[in-house]
């Protein structure tokens, strides 16, 4: 870490920070700025106040996550661990450029640190896309995770889905989609998911890539996770195992690559053993090679979906082959990827979708540094990666932030947050109000009936409260309601 120069006025008073964004990225970097050199040499002390827009903390880990995905559990243990400590504040329920703007923040604070990840889904400029049951995954993933901004309602009306992207939330999507609803039962999600998926008449997901199966983006785990959904047959077409140079050499050079087609091709071979038992009730297919070129529509309704069968051209890129491929579907989910969203007062990348930055440091519209604004997590570099990675980007950023003291503009008021927010009537919630929040959802768990299994019957461990006025209710001290 690069020398640390503390400024006189931050010998006499603790260094303000404001981190907006209470996801992984924005608390990890929360957690290394308190263990960094200069503090815990006791030369610099720190005030670090955490905002997010939701009354709960932890991103897309409480709204991304796919509900039976429990071994993150350790990750939420850890950052639950950073935020019960005490010297970090908690503000949720304030959303960035609604409750409070940038003008305020830098009035209040020394530093600001943007951490607020990426929420809605990349766009796919293909005709049809607007059609009725053409939906976008982040919205899907948002639904079954309880997310309490979007309608509690989902269409669930398809027997045949397509699911376009050969991504890991490709795979969760058609892993919910696809899942008998009651092996998801025994997870935390809410009661609507549960009706909704119980009342799906899905037989048949079809999950399709543009590439071939060396230069899918899925991670080994998670895609033989696939696997173990009951009474869901995988089924896959020996016409789309090609590969070219680049495959073959991605194949013998990279463990990861080589696991993922070992996988899919040993599931080609069981797919012509299984033939003499009995078919399961529904179908998870994978294909690779299709490039969607339209949706396809009647009455204003998805009716199918059109590709273009692609070719390798020998670097693990694709060609169009001019072949046109249909395949009737009632709903097509696009999971493409995640976009980040602008924030006001900062410039925006709308290529990227990223706050343009330099290691970390925000840029304003020449390409200079704006002294005190810092970025990190997935609106810094993109939306690539996993809970871990955000820990480096973090890293990077505070070490920029600590290396810059001197330069930093002094906050301009003693006042503090709390009245500010108070002042505009926000009803912000806190750490305490988290823990509430946090106990009520375990409780309704455990009173909930226990789930029959195969392995007997399962308490659920915590079900989850999705409307946001309820979870406001539940958070906010008595006495700091107005
Ligand atoms: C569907 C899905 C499933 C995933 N599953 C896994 C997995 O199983 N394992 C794994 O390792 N990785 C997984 N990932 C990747 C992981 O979620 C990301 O790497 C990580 O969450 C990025 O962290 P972040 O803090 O940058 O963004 P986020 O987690 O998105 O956090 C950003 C926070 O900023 C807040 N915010 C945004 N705008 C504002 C605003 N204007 N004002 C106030 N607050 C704001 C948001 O509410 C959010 O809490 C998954 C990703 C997705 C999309
Ligand atoms: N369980 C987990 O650990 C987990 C779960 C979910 C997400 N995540 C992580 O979160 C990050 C984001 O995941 P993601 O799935 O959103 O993104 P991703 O990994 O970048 O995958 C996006 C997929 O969409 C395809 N795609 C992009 N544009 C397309 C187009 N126009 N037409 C057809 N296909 C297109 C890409 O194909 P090309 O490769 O050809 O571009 C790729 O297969 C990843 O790092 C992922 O690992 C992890």
């Amino acid at each position: 870490m690069s020398q640390t120069t503390i400024p006189d006025h931050l010998t006499k008073r603790p260094l303000r920070v404001a981190i907006i964004g209470a996801g992984p990225a924005g608390v990890y970097a929360a957690d290394l700025l308190t263990k960094s050199e200069p503090v815990a040499s006791g030369a610099l002390s720190l005030a670090i106040d955490l905002f997010d827009r939701y009354p709960a903390p932890y991103g897309l880990i409480r709204y991304g996550v796919a509900p039976d995905h429990p071994r993150i559990k350790g990750i939420v243990n850890a950052l639950h661990k950073v935020l019960d400590r005490g010297d970090i504040r908690f503000f949720g329920n304030v959303d960035f450029g609604t409750d409070v703007d940038l003008q305020a923040l830098r009035e209040h604070y020394d530093a600001l640190i943007f951490a607020t990840g990426a929420i809605r889904d990349a766009d796919l400029n293909i005709p049809g896309i607007g059609l009725e049951g053409s939906f976008g995954g982040a919205d899907f993933v948002s639904w079954y995770d309880g997310h309490p901004d979007v309608p509690r309602e989902w269409p669930l009306e398809a027997t045949e889905i397509a699911v376009i992207g050969n991504g890991n939330v490709a795979l969760d999507v058609a892993r919910v989609l696809s899942k008998h609803p009651a092996e998801l039962l025994v997870t935390e999600i809410p009661e609507n998911v549960h009706a909704g998926l119980l009342a799906s008449p899905v037989t048949d997901v079809h999950v399709f890539g543009r590439r071939g199966p060396a230069q899918v983006k899925f991670t080994p785990l998670e895609l033989r996770e696939l696997s173990h959904s009951h009474d869901v047959d995988i089924v896959l077409y020996p016409e789309d195992f090609e590969f070219d140079e680049a495959s073959d050499a991605a194949i013998k050079t990279n463990n990861q690559t080589k696991t993922m087609v070992s996988t899919l091709t040993n599931w080609l071979i069981e797919q012509e053993e299984r033939e003499d038992r009995a078919p399961a009730s529904r179908r998870l297919h994978l294909h690779f090679l299709h490039n969607p070129v339209e949706v396809l529509g009647e009455d204003g309704k998805v009716s199918g979906i059109r590709f273009e069968r692609q070719e390798l051209d020998g670097t693990g890129q694709v060609r169009g082959t001019g072949e046109l491929l249909d395949y009737p579907v009632q709903a097509v989910y696009r999971a493409i990827g995640y976009f980040g969203s602008p924030l006001p007062g900062l410039e925006f990348d709308a290529n990227t979708g990223v706050v343009p930055n330099d290691g970390g440091r925000v840029l304003d519209g020449d390409g200079a540094h704006v002294p005190g604004l810092y970025t990190t997590g997935w609106i810094k570099r993109g939306p690539v990666g996993l809970i871990g990675h955000t820990k480096g980007d973090a890293l990077e950023t505070i070490t920029h932030l600590l290396a810059e003291l001197g330069q930093l503009p002094p906050a301009a008021t003693e006042a503090s947050i709390e009245d500010h927010l108070q002042a505009r009537g926000v009803a912000y919630t806190t750490w305490e109000g988290w823990l509430k929040l946090d106990e009520h959802e375990r409780a309704l768990g455990a009173d909930a009936a226990p789930v029959p299994t195969a392995a007997g019957p399962v308490q659920r461990e915590r079900i989850k409260v999705v409307d946001r006025e309820r979870m406001v209710e539940l958070s906010r001290p008595l006495e700091a309601r107005a």
